[in-house]
């Protein structure tokens, strides 16, 4: 009877939880939810017998691994797993999936309310600005991204992208025009949307010699992570680009000066809420539930990530 620890700090919603713990109970495994903690210590604690983890954001790193000796699995219900130490967890014979595509749909949605929200001035009551006929550019055009595109295509916008490591034929088959280069993204688009993970490759990639590319009146969104932004270079594109604005479901570390400064011209969600909706958590849980049982019961290592 594997011991499954479910470890959201950021709960599933209700409906999620229960069609989880009902697989769980099927399959016979021992399932505990552990959720709303305060520290990293008790995660450290709440791991310690646990032989599977399915997480969120949670943080998976070297103490959690050390102090686990049982765990053979974690699986990130969602698309990044910038938050475990995946180098540490391969040391251990930890085995770490993602479930990709599952909230992607989510993610895509919320996209949108940002920008109704952004383009209607916050809902203030004054005279707004359409999506239609807009320009929305999409850097990196992953599961999020493609449903991005399908999105901005109901609004009626116009729906350009760049992405280096997807084939351009396959974007061009959704639609969609590609820009080979990033900078051409940024300075064509009224809105740009970022889709990249965070990794050593990203982290600050988003500068200020690309954002400097955008236009007056530009809007950049993002719901992937905010290390991909080099923030001091976003304070500097802010005072430079004096009608640019800055939307996110993750806040910057400078969210106080930000706000402070330019508190018309960007929004931050209380909490990362992109892929926060019974289905995407349905999907996703229920996706990481079933790579457990797979791993355990037949040694299936699809979507393993390190
Ligand atoms: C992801 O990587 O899947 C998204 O950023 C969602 O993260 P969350 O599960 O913490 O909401």
């Amino acid at each position: 009877m594997p011991k499954v620890l479910v470890a959201t700090d950021k709960p599933f919603a209700k409906v999620a939880v229960d069609q989880i713990k009902s697989l769980f109970d099927h399959a016979g495994y021992d399932c505990r939810f552990f959720e709303k903690y305060k520290s990293q210590e008790e995660l450290v604690e709440a791991a310690k017998d646990a032989e599977a983890i399915i997480i969120r954001s949670d943080i998976i790193d070297l103490e959690v691994l050390k102090n686990a000796p049982k765990l053979k699995i974690v699986v990130r219900a969602g698309a990044g797993y910038d938050n475990v130490d995946l180098a540490a967890a391969a040391e251990r014979n930890v085995v770490v999936m993602n479930t990709p595509g599952q909230n992607s749909n989510a993610v895509a949605e919320l996209i949108f309310g940002l920008l109704v929200y952004q383009a209607r001035n916050g809902f203030n009551g004054t005279a707004g600005t359409e999506l239609k006929g807009k320009k929305i550019g999409i850097h990196a055009y992953g599961n999020v991204g493609s449903n991005v595109a399908r999105i901005a295509k109901g609004f009626g916008m116009e729906v350009y992208a760049h992405d280096p490591y997807v084939p351009k034929e396959s974007i061009e088959a959704d639609g969609v025009q590609v820009l080979d280069n990033s900078a051409e993204l940024y300075a064509t688009c009224d809105f740009v949307s970022l889709h990249l993970p965070a990794n050593k490759y990203t982290i600050k990639s988003i500068n200020y010699d690309l954002l400097s590319h955008m236009k007056a009146d530009a809007t950049l969104v993002n719901t992937a992570r905010k290390e991909v932004i080099d923030e001091d270079d976003l304070l500097k594109i802010f005072a430079q680009n004096e009608t640019f604005h800055y939307i996110s479901d993750i806040a910057p570390d400078n969210k106080a000066t930000l706000e402070k400064d330019y508190g018309s011209r960007c929004f931050f969600t209380l909490k990362k809420m992109g892929a926060q909706t019974a289905e995407a958590n349905i999907n996703a849980g229920i996706a990481a539930a079933k790579q457990i049982i797979g791993f355990f019961e037949e040694g299936i290592t699809t979507f393993k990530v390190n």
